[in-house]
């Protein structure tokens, strides 16, 4: 195997966004453009990755500082040409394959440049270009060939009227030999109608330095699609989306609307797991088998067991859900909820920080953050832990077993124990003893005949 380095283009300004926010950082299926070639190239065994940076490096370079890759400043957008060489500095002591990859291109399959170079290597070329033949090939570099091997890229700009017939074009995705492909580039020049150096200039002058010059077509041309406005934008989204949603199917999940199923590429879901329309999985995400995932459901970073049911509307964040939990319609699990097994959280139902034992629930109407609960307790309708005093939070635990009516309030910090009964309406501020009832409210009066005489004085 020869070693493998590969360049990123991604100094363009991206002009057609008409965006404040780098090109290349622009989301895709909940992920910036660049992290695609960026995980491409270590997918494939990229020993360096080096990123051509120029509009907005600052933020581009802060939103990769976890990726591994080195960066080459373009200050000047020159062209494609002036970019490699841009990294040329970076791979300096390199020799062996150059990858080129484009910051914008994000949806090339890696089985698919996987295949371009393995065909660069078994042609010994040195220059392996990825093309597509496009229905309307307007505005590409188009590939003049002779055979297996290419004679010249052509600029849309520079080609004349029967070349621009050729539906062959340049993806812009190349395997070069190096280093000489920097020797090539040195001798670039920027004579051509848009006054920049052109990278595709090299193949022709390769050629003529006696070297094999290929090309190789990719069988889905939509893998090559550039985004150059919010509009490609949103198809390349969809196609994404498409793709990662036949993964799931493929490996036994039913999406009911693939369509209208957002999920990200690093989520996982078990088999015989349903997952319906409007549903947004995100993030490090990962379902078990048997779940259901009802409409408009939102789970972000979030591990859910077997047959969980996420009811509709529902919003999951950082949690942590075991199996058989029936949530929702309509809850809200924030980040630091741990559910243990077999819990219901019902409908307007808050948690954050809490971690609830098998069979705890929380059915109706309730907040419980910062809290410890043990297993089988029962809140009632409009439980309140009071955690914060505006400047601190504090800790509510309760123990197995307790039955903790409606429209209760623990004052945090407090701690109920195993067993106990908290009476419906009570405020409770301090600690209660294991199989005690605590009640706090104030008792009831009655006045006869009252409301009677109300009512009488106002028809007056
Ligand atoms: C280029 C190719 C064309 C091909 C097309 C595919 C050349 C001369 N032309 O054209 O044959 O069909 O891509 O999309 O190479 N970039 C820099 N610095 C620069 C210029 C560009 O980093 O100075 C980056 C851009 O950010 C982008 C990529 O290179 O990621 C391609 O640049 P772009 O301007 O889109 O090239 P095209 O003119 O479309
Ligand atoms: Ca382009």
């Amino acid at each position: 195997m020869k070693l493998l380095a590969t360049v990123i283009l991604a100094a363009g300004k991206g002009t057609r966004m008409k965006s404040a926010q780098p090109k290349v950082l622009h989301p895709l299926c909940g992920q910036p453009l660049i992290t695609y070639p960026v995980r491409l190239a270590r997918q494939l065994g990229s020993t360096t990755t080096v990123l051509v940076v120029g509009h907005g490096a600052e933020a581009v370079e802060e939103a990769l500082a976890t990726e591994n890759v080195g960066f080459a400043l373009q200050a000047e957008q020159l062209g494609t040409g002036h970019a490699l060489l841009c990294a040329q500095p970076a791979l300096a002591d390199f020799s062996g394959t150059l990858l080129l990859l484009c910051g914008d291109v994000p949806l090339l399959r890696a089985a698919t440049i996987a295949q371009l170079l393995d065909y660069h290597h078994r042609q010994g070329a040195s220059v392996t270009v990825l093309t597509a033949t496009l229905e309307n090939p307007h505005g590409y570099g188009r590939v003049v060939r002779e055979g297996d091997e290419v004679v010249a890229i052509v600029e849309e700009k520079d080609a004349t009227p029967e070349i621009r017939t050729l539906r062959e074009i340049n993806t812009g995705i190349y395997c070069f030999e190096a280093p000489f492909v920097f020797t090539a580039l040195s001798q670039v020049g920027c004579n051509n109608a848009q006054g920049e150096y052109y990278l595709t200039d090299v193949l022709a002058l390769a050629r003529s330095a006696g070297k094999k010059v290929c090309a190789l077509a990719a069988a889905d041309g939509d893998e090559a699609m550039g985004i150059n406005d919010r509009v490609q934008l949103a198809s390349a989204d969809g196609l994404l989306r498409l793709r990662i949603n036949q993964q799931h199917q493929r490996a036994g999940v039913t999406i009911v609307d693939p369509a209208a199923t957002y999920i990200e590429p690093g989520v996982a879901i078990g088999a015989d797991s349903i997952i319906h329309p409007g549903v947004h999985l995100r993030g490090t995400t990962q379902i078990a088998g048997h779940c259901s995932v009802e409409p408009g459901a939102m789970i972000t970073d979030s591990i859910l067991g077997e047959r969980v049911q996420i009811k509709a509307g529902s919003i999951v964040e950082a949690s942590e859900i075991g199996v058989g939990c029936n949530i929702g319609p309509m809850a809200h699990l924030r980040a630091g909820t741990v559910l243990l097994g077999d819990n219901k959280i019902g409908n307007f139902v808050e948690t954050k920080k809490a971690r609830f034992g098998r069979k705890s629930q929380a059915s109706h109407l309730t907040y419980i953050g910062d809290a410890e609960v043990g297993e089988r307790v029962n809140f009632g309708c409009g439980t309140i832990t009071c955690n914060y005093d505006g400047v601190n939070k504090f800790q509510t635990t309760i123990g197995d077993d307790v039955f903790v009516g409606s429209d209760t309030q623990f004052i945090a910090p407090v701690t109920i124990g195993r067993g106990s009964l908290i009476a419906a309406g009570s405020t409770i501020t301090k600690d209660v003893p294991a199989d005690a009832l605590a009640l706090s409210r104030t008792e009831q009066r009655v006045i006869e005949g009252w409301a009677a005489k109300k009512r009488k004085k106002q028809q007056k």
